[in-house]
């Protein structure tokens, strides 16, 4: 008997829906994998709304009921290309694009849309949906929420681990060796999505593919200190980021307030090492010291970002989450799939020590078929 669960992800970069089929019967198992990437027009849409501007209201009605006719259609597209149907599905797990975190302050919310609704009526599954609301009610950052996943599949026995997700924003999840249930973690600035910004604005290419172009140019050190000097690095953890606190209006600030304007490569050169820089401080601040560091996310591809990490962190073994069961670029969508279980079966899917929540939530709503 299989036990499947479809999970539906959409990140920072907005480059594409990922929809995973897994069957959990015998521990987790990937039953089929289906990417849809998104056109540029939506992504420009989803961006537009990533800030503040005029008629939101509106725009968002139309993206969200538009995004859930997106979603929907990847969650087919997996069932269609794994040769499977929906009543064999317990349930699909959407995350939805998120338009707005706003973790701190007073009326801390996070916004996620991609009408579940809508991804009821056209697959005829019950659908999880808004899982990081009722983390934020608890007072917690509603981010992440992978790591209770990690601690699942990754964990070992005598050996530290550290799973390093580089979507557009980067996170960190701690696995202390022989504790699953010590898991830690937080975010740790950008990864992609400042080099994907300008990859597109001075390449018209949506990302550096292996990190080539940055790898032509050189690090400006007057840039990268100020980039690091963000106030989100030296934020204590719990911590999550997004759009709001990285994005091309501040590149462009600190590219101002410079004396002279490096060249294009250099500043792509300067972006990529603010990745492995802000990622590998926030490793060497941990009570962790040595140990396996595994890549998931599409920055797992870029061998230049690799080869910087490995060299910034030299106790640190670097490897892909492939080399321990699960590739890279399914990781995310795979722990929506396992967070949607979760919740039908009535168990918490936050950790508090990672997100800052009061306690251990069953989190999301359900939309049944
Ligand atoms: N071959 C590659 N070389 C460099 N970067 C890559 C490559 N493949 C994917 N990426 C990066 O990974 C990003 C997508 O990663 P993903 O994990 O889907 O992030 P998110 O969860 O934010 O959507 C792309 O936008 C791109 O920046
Ligand atoms: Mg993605």
């Amino acid at each position: 008997m299989s036990e499947l669960y479809i999970g539906l992800m959409s990140g920072t970069s907005l480059d594409a829906i990922d929809a995973v089929l897994v069957d959990f019967a015998d521990g987790i198992r990937l039953a089929g994998t289906f990417s849809m990437p998104l056109q540029s027009a939506l992504r420009q849409r989803i961006s537009v709304l990533c800030c503040s501007g005029t008629d939101e209201i509106e725009q968002m009605g139309r993206l969200d009921r538009e995004l859930g006719e997106a979603f929907a259609e990847a969650a087919l597209g997996v069932l269609a290309s794994s040769e499977r149907q929906p009543h064999e599905v317990k349930a699909i797990g959407s995350h939805g694009q998120t338009i707005r975190h706003r973790p701190q302050g007073a009326h801390a919310f996070t916004l996620q849309i991609g009408d579940p609704n809508t991804i009821a009526e056209r697959c005829g599954i019950n659908v999880v949906a808004d899982f990081r609301r009722r983390d934020i009610a608890a007072g917690g950052q509603g981010a992440p929420l992978v790591p209770a996943f990690h601690a699942g599949i990754f964990s070992h026995a005598s050996r530290h681990r550290i799973v390093l997700n580089l979507g557009g924003i980067a996170n960190i999840t701690l696995l202390p060796a022989g504790h699953p249930e010590a898991v830690s973690g937080f975010d740790t600035g950008p990864a992609n999505l400042l080099m994907d910004a300008w990859s597109m604005t001075c390449r018209g290419r949506a990302y550096d593919a292996d990190g080539e172009w940055a790898a032509s140019g050189d690090i400006n050190k007057p840039l990268l200190e100020k980039l690091l000097a963000h106030p989100f690095f030296s934020q204590p953890a719990p911590k999550s980021s997004g759009r709001e606190d990285f994005n091309p209006a501040w590149l462009e600030q600190q590219l101002a307030s410079l004396g002279a304007r490096p060249s294009p490569e250099d500043i792509q050169a300067t972006l990529l090492e603010l990745t492995a820089r802000s990622v590998a401080d926030a490793i060497l601040g941990l009570s962790l010291d040595h140990g396996d560091l595994l890549l998931c996310g599409g920055g797992a591809h870029n061998s230049a970002l690799w080869h910087r990490l490995a060299e910034l962190l030299p106790q640190w073994s670097l490897a892909s989450t492939a080399d321990h069961g699960l590739a890279p670029d399914w990781v995310e969508a795979t722990a929506f799939a396992w967070l949607a279980r979760q919740t039908v079966k009535q168990l918490p899917g936050n950790i508090p020590a990672v997100t800052g929540a009061r306690g251990p939530r069953v989190l999301g709503c359900i939309y049944p078929a």
